[in-house]
């Protein structure tokens, strides 16, 4: 890697219903962070992503002024812009790509094209000192639950990934059976607070199988029909039990595999990352365990665990000091997972 004076890089993310820019320097100092969740999407349960694209076309320019206005910026300030180009809403991701290139050729600044999961997973490095390879991380988010090990910054292998739902929908998707506010997972992981996970044996997907996949749509159908059955309701006083339960065979599952891909490959340093990584239950299972087995586990702060522009722009410093810039060329798309750009 080069050796590099502090560079300012200019993060963009638009790849789902939040319109997010981030300045980061290459020390992974965090001048600012702006993320304008869209409101639009509540009355539907759900993202609609025509409606994304058109709320991104309204908020990024003035979202990118924020962002330098916050960081005391200007655009002269900038060294290089890494905006995320895929997985995620094509007509979104088009937005932040869009932009982002239009500001690098206007600045002559360089592009780094960045995997939104890459983010996601690198956001750790944006609060964590001591992060050291090989490490596993565990990404579980709205659209995505990924087990990766890391060998270095661009050698990686995925070990196993979801069959069907992600851990994330899984918990949005039981939230909306519940007439939850959308996204299911917060409330949820308020009102499990208050419960008791063993109230409920709910089956845990796949556990048994010799591999490192996941399966959550077994566990969500399992779920919604306890829910109809036993009329579980917000006003019914057993709510909080069946989150506490619900959550804790999602926290399980994803447990089990871990440990057994963290042991299989004698691997010392975890990574949590994703919307899900903010859940309460999780950080507390995986903490206890580091801790009782001598391993270090991270985990980003929870307002960087959701979408946001920081973690873009710190998977770009990297992408910076390996020279992986992209042309004008550049298209986003909606190809799923996480591999290198
Ligand atoms: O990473 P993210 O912001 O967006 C995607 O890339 O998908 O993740 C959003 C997901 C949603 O499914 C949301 O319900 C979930 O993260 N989430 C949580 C919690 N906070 C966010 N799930 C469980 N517990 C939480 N505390
Ligand atoms: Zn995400």
């Amino acid at each position: 890697m080069k050796n590099l004076r502090k560079l300012n890089i200019l993060g963009i993310e638009t790849s789902c219903d939040d319109t997010s820019a981030a300045i980061v320097d290459s020390d992974f100092h965090i001048h600012s962070n702006i993320v304008s969740s869209q409101s639009i999407h509540v009355k539907f349960g759900g993202v609609v992503p025509e409606l994304a694209s058109r709320e991104h076309i309204k908020g990024i320019l003035p979202i990118v002024d924020l962002a330098l206005k916050e960081a005391k910026l200007t655009l002269d300030d900038i060294n290089a812009i890494a905006v995320s180009v895929n997985p995620g809403l094509i007509g979104s991701l088009l937005v932040g790509v869009s932009f982002a290139k239009g500001l690098a050729y206007s600045l002559g600044k360089p592009l780094m094209p960045v995997n939104h999961i890459l983010g996601h997973i690198f956001a750790n490095f944006l609060e964590h000192t001591g992060i050291n390879y090989p490490f596993v991380a565990l990404v579980v988010s709205g659209g995505h639950t990924e087990l990766v090990k890391f060998l270095s910054f661009d050698d990686f292998k995925i070990l196993g990934k979801t069959i069907d739902d992600a851990a994330g929908e899984a918990f949005d998707k039981i939230g909306k059976v519940l007439n939850i506010t959308y996204p299911g997972g917060p409330e949820i992981d308020k009102l499990a607070s208050k419960g008791n996970k063993n109230y409920i044996s709910f089956p845990l997907p796949m556990i048994k199988r010799p591999n490192y996949d996941f399966s959550f749509s077994g566990l969500k159908t399992a779920a919604a029909l306890y829910i109809k059955e036993n009329n579980i309701n917000l006003e019914n006083d057993k709510i909080n039990d069946f989150a506490a339960s619900f959550q804790n065979a999602i926290v399980r599952t994803l447990f089990i595999k871990t440990v057994n891909a963290i042991q299989k490959y004698d691997i010392k340093n975890l990574l949590l990352a994703g919307g899900v990584a903010a859940n309460s239950e999780l950080r507390k299972v995986f903490h206890d365990y580091a801790k009782e087995n001598n391993i270090n586990v991270f985990y980003p702060s929870k307002e960087l665990c959701t979408d946001n522009a920081a973690m873009i722009a710190a998977a770009g410093i990297f992408k910076y000091k390996k020279n992986q810039f992209a042309d004008l060329n550049l298209n986003a798309s909606s190809i799923k997972g996480l591999y290198h750009l």
